[in-house]
């Protein structure tokens, strides 16, 4: 539906009364009356990166999710600040691991002298309390475009040796994905540990044994595609391409033709010959944006399963909340302010830094 041009006015009025005090950043998974106003949109690992190149924005307006607006003001100086439209803007990936639940991880590994040759890695999709954890403990974080690099990375840490474990916190499907896809590591070398199970429901010989732990988290959006949307999409469009997420289960990537992040999925759209059909494994508003920017293109793109849906949580920022940000920073007032308190930001900084080092 086209966009109230009342809000719209008012959008474009305060974006050019803020001029550059102001940076809008949008996630490709953000509603196309949103995606108007970024000053630059992206994947995760772009956005954090947009973001930390932008000291003399004194305001960074995010339009994605929480875990998002957190990193990008642990990667901005103390003066900037980072506003979220509408604070609901969560994930339920990221709730998935507190930093309760992951210290008592890191305590079963502890006790039963695994801890020592682990290095956590942490996808961008968690808390900046994990992100902390993660630093404090000789670890990384990964987007879905680095986890290949990040995973190297963590297995090269100490003498690199055939003892070194990883704890995969808190996508399973994306640590899963990238550890065998990507790695060469079999599914026995994976683990699961369950939060909610006394030492994560798992032996200690089992943990011992293991390469990589996986935690029980997963991307209630990108858990619903199965290898039956892939099967029915390859008889309903013969000579499809089908082209998912990594935070998709494992037999969905699998049976997938291409995986990556957002950009990636965008950036091979972009490189598609005329003629091409693609099915899209991620959220609704990125899938039906590239349908309609490539449809001149004679690209044909469709949804990877018509049941899955918007990610509710990013489509909580729409219009009303955008022009409500905007109008109250003009108004000298920062709402919706996202701040990292001193101590875990250190530390998650720490973590973020090693993944924008990784090579
Ligand atoms: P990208 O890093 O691929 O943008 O994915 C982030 C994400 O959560 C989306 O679920
Ligand atoms: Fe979180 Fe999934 Fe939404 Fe991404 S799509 S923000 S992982 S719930």
């Amino acid at each position: 539906a086209a966009s109230d041009p009342d809000l719209v006015r008012r959008a474009r009025e305060a974006k050019a009364a803020l001029g550059d005090r102001l940076f809008v950043l949008g996630h490709h998974y953000q509603r196309d009356e949103v995606i108007e106003f970024a000053d630059v949109t992206g994947d995760s690992f772009k956005l954090a990166r947009e973001a930390a190149a932008r000291p003399d924005a004194e305001y960074i307006v995010f339009c994605g999710v929480h875990f998002m607006a957190e990193s990008a003001d642990i990667l901005t100086s103390e003066q900037q600040r980072v506003v979220l439209p509408d604070l609901a803007a969560g994930c339920s990936m990221a709730d998935m691991a507190s930093a309760e639940q992951v210290a008592e991880c890191w305590d079963v590994l502890t006790e039963t002298g695994v801890a020592e040759t682990t290095v956590p890695v942490s996808y961008m999709n968690s808390s900046a309390d994990i992100k902390a954890f993660t630093g404090r403990n000789g670890g990384t974080i990964c987007t879905s475009s680095n986890a290949r690099r990040a995973l190297e990375w963590a297995f090269a840490q100490g003498d690199g040796g055939p003892e070194r474990k990883v704890l995969f916190l808190p996508d399973q499907h994306l640590g899963r994905n990238t550890a065998v896809l990507e790695l060469g590591l079999s599914l026995e070398d994976c683990v699961v540990y369950n939060p909610h199970k006394p030492g994560g429901g798992l032996t200690t010989q089992q943990l011992r044994d293991a390469r990589v732990i996986l935690w029980r988290g997963h991307c209630s959006v990108h858990g619903r595609f199965s290898l039956d949307s892939v099967n029915e999409v390859r008889e309903r469009m013969p000579g499809v391409n089908v082209l998912v997420h990594p935070e998709c289960k494992h037999e969905v990537v699998t049976a997938a033709d291409h995986v990556g992040s957002t950009e990636h999925i965008i950036k091979t759209l972009d490189a598609a010959p005329a003629g091409s059909k693609w099915a899209i494994g991620t959220e609704l508003n990125l899938v039906r944006r590239l349908a309609n920017r490539y449809a001149d293109q004679g690209k044909e793109i469709a949804f990877l399963d018509r049941t899955v849906c918007f990610c509710s949580t990013m489509n909580r920022i729409d219009l009303p909340h955008l022009v409500w940000a905007l109008e109250s920073l003009v108004a000298g007032n920062t709402v919706n302010r996202i701040e990292v308190d001193p101590d875990t930001e250190k530390f998650a900084k720490l973590a973020l830094e090693r993944m924008l080092a990784l090579p």
